[in-house]
């Protein structure tokens, strides 16, 4: 039976993720638009991005914060141009996004001294077997298998190398023992549901002795430079962007930060992301046709959710074929209006992906489950 109720906003999108609820365009009538980034207003709303960031993530008071160009993308690339090939590097990868990071390493940057930990979608690299004598490269959260690491556990507090964390789908989300890493990067499109192309780095002093101490053997373009003559250009850490951010997207950060002040801060957050991973588990455990990609349970993420199609009809399909009545099944869903963007990632095997984060509202979710159980029925009939 088709169902009847639909989700208030049918945005699960995995980036750019659903806005806070309650969000309008006139929230952002105070934006320091057709000034300069430089003038007076411009510097003091980038710094409150900055020092909104760190209070509410608590962020240890010696970490650095900044904003960097070109998205979470940039963020990760411009610490791994500037800080490789000191030390050997243990580049860890279970799906899109990490192997993304282990072609830059070992193909871009060459760095003779690699090893790739790599693992399956659904799986997690033994984390047993990470080097902590050398720098480590690895993604929080993997947002193409839904897989994250369960904690940081497995991370030592006094390791010789650095580790550099893309967190883009973890940070607001999920607990993140700062002190356990050096370099850490996120972009406002995701959790906070803000807009694309700004990227957050956070860097232990470790970091930036790294930075102060290291020059690589390979030019660095200038969004990527962050010291000049060997100092760390400190100004960047405070608000003096690189190069030219939108006052726009810097008025949707604040408002995506004051919100999240409003409702109690970065635990509600993670309660609420935690909440709709739970709705999630709990329709999975009593529906047959579906299951998640992350095999073990405590990695499954809350935000990025990832499902894959079990059911018997599906699993004999091809490949392709398997993958059109997938697309099928989503686009059936887009077309009701319930669901927008929840095809799993191009890369990753074919399933879906509903984005769990804590703009998603929990009745939305709870709504949307009864649409997937339906779609999925017309798409199997169909054959
Ligand atoms: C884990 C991870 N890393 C990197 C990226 C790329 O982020 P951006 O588009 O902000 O550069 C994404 C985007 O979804 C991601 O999920």
């Amino acid at each position: 039976m088709k169902p009847t109720k639909r989700p208030a906003r049918p945005n699960f999108s995995s980036g750019p993720c659903a806005k806070r609820p309650g969000w309008s365009v006139g929230g952002l009538e105070g934006a320091a638009v057709g000034r300069s980034h430089r003038a007076k207003v411009g510097k003091q709303k980038l710094a409150a991005v900055i020092s909104r960031s760190r209070e509410l993530l608590g962020l240890p008071g010696d970490y650095l914060l900044g904003i960097v160009p070109a998205s979470d993308t940039g963020a990760v690339e411009m610490v791994l141009w500037s800080m490789l090939g000191a030390r050997g590097v243990d580049v860890l990868a279970w799906e899109s996004f990490g192997s993304g990071w282990v072609t830059d390493v070992t193909k871009q940057l060459k760095v003779a001294d690699t090893r790739s930990l790599v693992a399956d979608y659904g799986e997690l690299p033994d984390l047993q077997q990470v080097d902590f004598g050398r720098d480590v490269v690895f993604t929080w959260n993997g947002t193409t298998s839904g897989v994250r690491v369960p904690n940081g556990a497995w991370i030592p507090d006094d390791r010789e190398g650095l580790t550099i964390c893309d967190a883009t789908s973890a940070v607001f989300a999920m607990d993140l023992p700062w002190q356990k890493l050096d370099a850490v990067t996120w972009s406002w499109q995701k959790v906070m549901g803000g807009e694309g192309g700004h990227g957050m780095l956070a860097l232990s002093p470790r970091a930036v002795e790294r930075l102060e101490s290291y020059t690589p053997p390979w030019p660095l373009p200038k969004i990527f430079r962050m010291t000049k003559g060997g100092k760390l250009i400190d100004g960047i850490l405070r608000g003096a962007t690189i190069n030219t951010p939108s006052m726009l997207c810097v008025e949707d950060a604040l408002d995506g930060l004051a919100w999240v002040d409003e409702i109690g801060g970065r635990k509600v957050m993670q309660e609420r992301s935690e909440a709709n991973l739970a709705t999630i588990t709990r329709w999975v455990e009593r529906t047959d046709w579906v299951d998640f990609l992350a095999v073990r349970p405590e990695t499954r993420s809350c935000t990025s959710i990832c499902l894959q199609i079990v059911d018997s009809w599906f699993a004999a399909l091809s490949e392709d074929e398997g993958a059109a009545a997938a697309k099928r099944l989503v686009a059936l869903l887009e077309e009701e209006g319930v669901a927008y963007d929840i095809a799993s990632y191009r890369a990753a095997p074919s399933g879906l992906r509903v984005w769990g984060g804590g703009t998603v509202e929990n009745a939305d979710l709870e709504a949307l489950l009864p649409w997937l159980d339906w779609a999925f029925e017309v798409t199997r009939r169909a054959g």
